[in-house]
């Protein structure tokens, strides 16, 4: 599975650094070429002769100790591997990479790589619990760091809690469903199909200054869009209100500004006939004020009823009217998700539903993470517990292509 993949394998300073050498054995074992950089304290807990011995390579723990004077090592690492596999990731490396100190040669090597990041924390459940360690990690699952959470149970330091590194068999696969995802990825499965995402929250307006919005980012709508352009398909994003930045301008990428539910509909609307695949990623008004005052309300009296009517149902309206096109909506819940989520999907006639319940920690509006459930007529289909959202997005575009295409998952 992992034949000629160059894993470039960081082992910092944890007790789960045993775990390492295991690690590092798996992966050579696959078939992946793997160096190593231990960090100084790494290599209280495990020799650097296991791990030269298991990779097979001399083990870098130094930056100043080049090893070849041709290159400069820290960076030749950096642009020999196709992945960066942190485990353990202690909670230092792990604040050094939200702040950006290179200070070693496993920082400035992290510093310096465009390759994709993976870690697998490992750590006393206070320390993995600790508001600095959640901050620092949601900023760098943000960046797209990809995350293998630790599991539950008993702790070398005696708690009993989540901090533990996850097994290395866990992880070789994990390494494993991400080479073969960006291997599906390159062979563009949505060439020449026309994706519409919708992103954001609507606007309905109570004057020319005030308006009713929700708290929608626009960053679950982006990742879809970005998802699709890199799978190969002509992409039309209809954003409403949005807080994130949208996907700066690709080859293949349309943009089309709205405000109100109105203006979504009619958005979409002109684009159905020519639709093969339609995200509703957006949070819609369900209401609006029956009038938009033309003038600045003044206030008057001690209280004002606001009077709003039903907005139109745009899924609802499209999935009535669905030829060749394939739907996709989305639940932001907070109870019952899966009794909501296959309401929606039949009453919208939807093709997949994608569910989240925005309670849980990690997941919902404003968060660069999710975690989601994908429900089909059926039933569930895919659960994808907390990623960034670039990864949810390009495995449920994953999912519709293998769909479209008829292979079955
Ligand atoms: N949606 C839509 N038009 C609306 C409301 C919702 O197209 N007027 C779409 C959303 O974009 C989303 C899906 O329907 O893909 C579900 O949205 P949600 O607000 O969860 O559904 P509602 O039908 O409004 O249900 P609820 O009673 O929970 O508000």
């Amino acid at each position: 599975m992992l034949t000629g993949k160059k894993v470039l394998l960081g082992v910092t300073g944890g007790i789960a650094a045993f775990k390492a050498a295991s690690l590092c054995s798996k992966l050579v074992q696959q078939g992946a070429e793997v160096r190593v950089i231990m960090t100084e304290s790494a290599t209280r807990f495990v020799t650097e002769l296991t791990l030269q011995a298991l990779s097979k390579h001399p083990v870098y723990t130094d930056t100043f100790d080049e090893k070849n004077p041709q290159v400069i090592a820290h960076i030749d690492l950096a642009d020999w591997a196709d992945l960066v596999l942190i485990a353990p990731a202690t909670a230092n490396i792990i604040a050094k990479m939200a702040v950006g100190l290179g200070d070693d040669m496993l920082s400035t090597t992290l510093l310096a790589t465009e390759a994709k990041i993976m870690l697998a924390p490992a750590m006393n459940v206070h320390m993995y619990t600790h508001p600095t360690v959640t901050r620092n990690l949601a900023e760098l699952a943000a960046r797209g760091v990809l995350m293998i959470e630790p599991g539950s149970g008993q702790l070398a330091c005696g708690y009993t809690g989540k901090g533990r590194m996850e097994e290395p068999e866990n992880i070789v696969a994990a390494v494993e469903a991400y080479f073969a995802r960006r291997e599906r990825a390159a062979q563009r499965p949505l060439t020449s199909r026309k994706v519409v995402v919708t992103a954001g929250g609507t606007i309905e307006r109570l004057d020319p200054v005030r308006y009713i919005t929700n708290d929608s980012s626009g960053k679950m709508g982006f990742a879809i869009a970005k998802a699709a352009l890199d799978l190969g398909a002509e992409v039309t994003l209809v954003m409403g209100r949005t807080d994130a930045a949208p996907p700066i301008y690709r080859e293949g990428l349309s943009l089309v500004r709205v405000e109100s539910a109105q203006d979504m509909y009619e958005a979409v609307q002109g684009l159905w006939a020519d639709t093969d695949i339609l995200v509703k990623a957006a949070a819609v008004a369900d209401y609006r004020p029956k009038q938009a005052a033309e003038r600045k309300i003044k206030k008057s009296g001690d209280s004002m009823t606001l009077e709003l009517v039903k907005n139109i149902d745009i899924l609802e309206a499209l999935g009535r009217n669905k030829t060749k096109q394939f739907l996709i909506g989305f639940a932001a819940e907070t109870d019952h998700l899966e009794e909501h989520a296959m309401d929606k999907l039949r009453r919208k006639n939807c093709d997949l539903l994608v569910a989240n319940d925005v309670t849980a920690e990690g997941a919902g509006f404003g968060t660069d993470t999710n975690i989601v459930h994908v429900y089909d007529a059926n039933g569930l289909v895919l659960s994808i517990p907390r990623a960034p959202k670039e990864e949810i997005g390009l495995a449920i575009l994953e999912l519709v292509a293998a769909r479209l295409t008829g292979e079955s998952k």
